[in-house]
């Protein structure tokens, strides 16, 4: 099974380091940029991308396929009704849609269901030039896309010599993973000014030990917090905000 042309990125990181954040920040670079249309995909049990987005959740996909299960009527194939329902779970905002997986499955055999997923998920794709996954910390929603290759996978770390250490360690978990992936970028999270020594040379460490390339630091932001206190879009940050212009600059760099 492939996903066809559609350029695939991931987040990974440990818990908390900013991978919705950035998620969010990467969409408004995308849509501002035209690089248009975007599938954005909230693979966390406990989705929040939608609430940095200013958006609302109504159905989820994992519903959706659980009603599959269930709610099929007599001479309709678990596909077909997949197929017409999947676009219930769409949210379509301004150049870009939001998917939210929801809760992963409960007990039972999903092994069909999750496969049918994935093949309508993958028909779906085709209709977008970018698919962004904002992963939990482990990354099972993965396999169960069956993604089997992501174009960029930015691993997110927190400012600490354990966190880039952390981070070093997931970019070598992903190799156990059935997927292949293009590129392997390095981003350092809400790091203090000055930037500190020691830090930059965990990172060095980090990238010679590893296959990351180092995608550059991004700053502690007042008004990101300002925003996540007021509950308000990440989208309507203003392009001059010192975070945005750095997030911006790593995605010119690494997202074609
Ligand atoms: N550069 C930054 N400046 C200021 N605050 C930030 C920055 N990046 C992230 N945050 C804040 O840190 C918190 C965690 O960020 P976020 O939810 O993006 O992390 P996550 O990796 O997605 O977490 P989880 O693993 O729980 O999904 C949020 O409150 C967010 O607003
Ligand atoms: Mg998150």
């Amino acid at each position: 099974m492939s996903y066809g042309d559609v350029n695939i990125i991931a987040m990974a990181g440990k818990g908390g380091t900013g991978k919705t954040t950035i998620t969010a920040l990467l969409i408004k670079y995308l849509v501002e940029s035209n690089l248009t249309p975007v599938l954005a995909v909230d693979a966390d049990a406990n989705a929040n991308l939608n609430e940095l987005l200013g958006l609302q959740v109504d159905v989820t996909l994992g519903e959706i396929r659980d009603k599959m299960k269930t709610e099929t009527p007599q001479g309709m194939t678990k596909n077909e009704f997949m197929e017409i329902h999947i676009n219930q779970a769409v949210i379509e905002a301004k150049g870009f849609d939001l998917l939210v997986m929801g809760q992963p499955e409960g007990p039972g055999c999903y092994c069909m269901a999750n496969s049918i997923l994935a093949q309508v998920m993958e028909r779906l794709s085709k209709n977008y030039r970018y698919l962004l996954v904002d992963n939990e910390a482990g990354m099972e929603h993965l396999s169960r896309l069956n993604l089997r290759k992501i174009n960029t996978l930015f691993v997110i770390s927190d400012p600490s010599s354990r966190g880039v250490l952390t981070a070093a360690r997931i970019a070598d978990l992903t190799k156990a993973l059935q997927v292949q992936v293009g590129q392997k970028v390095l981003i350092v999270n809400r790091v203090p000014e000055p930037l500190p020594e020691s830090l930059d040379q965990h990172v060095k460490d980090a990238v010679e030990k590893t296959d990351l390339v180092f995608g550059g630091y991004l700053p502690a932001s007042q008004e990101i917090f300002q925003k996540e206190m007021a509950q308000e879009s990440l989208l309507e940050l203003s392009s001059e905000t010192p975070v945005v212009k750095k997030a911006f600059d790593i995605f010119k760099r690494f997202i074609s």
